[in-house]
């Protein structure tokens, strides 16, 4: 009883172990294999998100480019087929912006600007015919480079926009024709790469200055919510901070044109899917780990459960173990007591006949020490008798005869049973109650040794009650296990829990000197186990002690 303490902390201790070690090797790989999937998969999907947004960038960086050109081309064209003397007639360049415009409506006006700057010619909404360009910016890089593409400005009509001129020199004079690029379309071409929600696209000049209108934040011409960059070939892809958020950047220069397309894109809208996948990993990380917590204590505990329900069985078999043995040796110790000390006891006893016989022969009846001697021959002849009871008990023991195989009525056995005793319970006041299950089976086993067992622990029963009580005994089959089993219950004062275990020892008695042999319960254990049965008792001192007899149900004879 003492040691269920301390395996309990041994339970205790395996079951932390076994966990924590399922555990650790359940859940290290599951976290590896977990991250490092999900951080392949992120890499795998922000260099795709990065890859898309620099396609976005190229492509439209192109389209803007192919737009210009296309402009340039057309005029060069228009420059070089046409004659000044043509176009500064204003009627003229009206047709021919009429059929500029047909093929498609990127023009504001049209003006033609002769060799001192003068305006000579212009279509258009505003009133800027006759104005002097010749102080103007666009004006000398025209002459100087033959074409030109313009920032946005504001010019004289106090309006933002940018112009494409082109410089044609015709004999010894040069002059130029110059358009005004409608900055909806432009910047329509340069929108259309605002893409999902807080997507932006804009353009910026050499100086950071924004020429075309960002959709957050930043009017058009004012300085650009990003740093500037240098000029730099290809595209470039990046993670920056902009206006206080981090965003997903393409950069990429103009070809025809030194302004940078810058095109940014939210990352939490465009890593939706890859939250979605964090999430995802974590739930399945999560459920993983409860899954493995809770089979990882269920199987412990039930190999708990497993061990526990080993080492019970252990012990029981190490009592009936000590217990076999204990009547082992008292089994070879009797045999050698009884046959030793039996002789003597006969000659004992038939030489104490003999002086009995003597004394009633002779006269000495009448001498004064008559009465003692009579005495004391009594005296022998009965401890002489008590003596030959304990060593015939003894050889009964020793002798261990095998058990004959009968036919039991375990009902009728009890009954009879209780007749030997009927008289001397009613004479102390012991009411003796039976409950005999009337479905119960008979079996092979030996009738005579039940009966002394059952009677044997009657008696202890009757014993124990004293005067006045109960003695209960009940006959039961229990299916399951296919045995039968007989209990017998006394109101005694019970067994302490201190001596229950040494009750079936042999030679363990508590009455009175020469009143028990303690033998009659260790008999009864050796019978029925011989039997192939078992016997197990239970007291509460002061209310019921019960001791039951577990009898194999079998019903070949042969076996
Ligand atoms: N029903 C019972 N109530 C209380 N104590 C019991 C009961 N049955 C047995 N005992 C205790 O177990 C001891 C051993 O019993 P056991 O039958 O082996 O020997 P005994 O009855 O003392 O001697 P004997 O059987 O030779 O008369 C008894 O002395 C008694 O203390
Ligand atoms: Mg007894």
């Amino acid at each position: 009883m003492e040691n269920s303490g301390s395996y309990e902390k041994i339970h205790h201790k395996i079951h932390h172990r076994f966990v924590a070690t399922i555990l650790c090797f359940a859940l290290i790989p599951l976290f590896v294999a977990g991250f490092g999937i999900y951080y392949q998969f992120a890499d795998i999907y922000r260099a795709r998100v990065l890859e898309s947004l620099r396609t976005l960038a190229e492509n439209r960086r192109n389209a803007i480019d192919l737009f210009l050109e296309e402009r340039v081309s057309q005029l060069s064209a228009l420059v070089y087929t046409q004659s000044f003397g043509q176009l500064k007639n204003e009627e003229y360049l009206n047709r021919v912006f009429t059929l500029l415009q047909a093929r498609s409506k990127s023009y504001l006006d049209i003006g033609i600007i002769d060799h001192d700057g003068n305006h000579v010619a212009y279509v258009g909404p505003y009133q800027l015919k006759g104005l002097n360009y010749r102080n103007e910016e666009w004006f000398h890089e025209t002459m100087l480079r033959g074409t030109y593409i313009s920032d946005v400005f504001m010019g004289f009509r106090k309006f933002p926009h940018f112009i494409i001129a082109v410089m044609r020199r015709e004999g010894d004079t040069s002059w130029i024709l110059r358009v005004t690029i409608d900055t909806d379309i432009f910047d329509s071409m340069v929108k259309a790469a605002q893409v999902g929600q807080r997507g932006d696209a804009f353009v910026v000049n050499r100086q950071n200055v924004l020429q075309t209108t960002p959709r957050f934040g930043g009017e058009l011409l004012s300085v650009a919510p990003c740093p500037s960059f240098p000029r730099f070939a290809g595209t470039q892809v990046r993670e920056m901070e902009l206006d206080g958020t981090k965003s997903l950047v393409a950069l990429t220069w103009l070809k025809n044109k030194d302004w940078l397309l810058v095109i940014r894109e939210d990352p939490p809208e465009n890593l939706v899917p890859l939250f979605r996948a964090r999430f995802l990993a974590m739930i399945l990380m999560g459920a993983g780990v409860l899954v493995m917590v809770l089979g990882a204590l269920l199987v412990s505990r039930s190999m708990i459960r497993q061990l526990e329900k080993s080492e019970r069985e252990k012990a029981m078999l190490d009592a009936s173990l000590v217990q076999s043995s204990k009547m082992a040796a008292l089994g070879k110790l009797a045999a050698g007591i009884a046959h030793e000390v039996n002789n003597p006891l006969a000659v004992i006893k038939e030489k104490v006949g003999w002086i009995h016989d003597l004394l009633s022969e002779e006269d000495i009846s009448g001498s004064e020490n008559y009465k003692e001697f009579d005495d004391a021959v009594r005296k022998i002849d009965y401890h002489v008798d008590r003596a030959k009871k304990v060593t015939h008990r003894l050889l009964g023991f020793a002798r261990r005869m095998e058990p004959i195989r009968e036919q039991v009525d375990l009902n009728r056995l009890v009954s009879e049973t209780i007749d030997f005793l009927k008289n001397e319970a009613h004479y102390r006041n012991i009411e003796i109650v039976t409950h005999l299950d009337p479905g119960l089976p008979t079996t092979i086993s030996d009738s005579s040794q039940v009966q002394q067992v059952v009677l044997n622990i009657l008696n202890n029963a009757i014993d124990a009650v004293g005067k006045s009580g109960t003695i209960t005994l009940a006959t039961r089959f229990i299916e399951e296990d296919r045995e039968l089993a007989v209990t017998i219950s006394d109101n005694g004062p019970g067994i302490p829990a201190e001596l229950i275990d040494r009750i079936f020892d042999p030679f363990f008695t508590t009455k009175q000197y020469g009143m028990g042999t303690g033998l009659g319960l260790s008999i009864s254990y050796s019978i029925v186990e011989k039997l192939g049965g078992r016997i197990t008792v239970s007291s509460e001192p002061g209310q019921v002690t019960t001791f039951t007899i577990y009898l194999p149900q079998v019903n070949d004879l042969s076996v």
